[in-house]
């Protein structure tokens, strides 16, 4: 089973960035706590983070036959980004979208995902827990719906 997870714009700054709202611990902590739960799991875990919308949408698409799932924090780009929700649909793959923080507790810009809809499900407001939430339920449902 191949996972394949994207980080978005401003992520690459965690640890730093509004701690208060963000956490404390930096992006490559949390990929490394997820990499060490992937490997439990027996699934190849492969992670991108980029601040810029073309090389997220370019990516994406890259998981097309390289994945079997993805999952995905948008960041700003959730809100607005039509590119990035087209690139996962395009995909076909099954896809879990994961915030930090919950965008539905903040400013009223933030309650609309664009990309939401092309996703099997958000988890959102759980901190960087959510990533291994998400690759949890990601296997579980690649496990329910087909055999690898
Ligand atoms: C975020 C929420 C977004 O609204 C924000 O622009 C981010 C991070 C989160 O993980 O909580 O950059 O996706």
């Amino acid at each position: 089973m191949r996972i394949r997870v994207f980080n978005g714009p401003n992520l690459a700054l965690l640890g730093k960035r509004e701690p208060g709202i963000y956490g404390a611990e930096a992006l490559a902590a949390i990929e490394a706590r997820l990499a060490a739960r992937a490997a439990a799991l027996d699934v190849a875990l492969d992670c991108y983070q980029s601040d810029v919308e073309g090389e997220l949408v370019r990516a994406i698409g890259g998981a097309i036959g390289a994945a079997d799932g993805l999952i995905i924090n948008p960041a700003a780009y959730t809100h607005t980004s039509v590119a990035i929700r087209d690139a996962i649909a395009a995909t076909g793959l099954p896809c879990v979208e994961v915030h930090l923080s919950n965008i539905y507790r903040r400013e009223a810009f933030r309650h609309e995902s664009l990309t939401a809809p092309v996703c099997l499900g958000v988890i959102s407001g759980l901190g960087a827990q959510g990533y291994e939430l998400a690759l949890e339920a990601l296997v579980h449902h690649l496990k329910s719906t087909r055999s690898h």
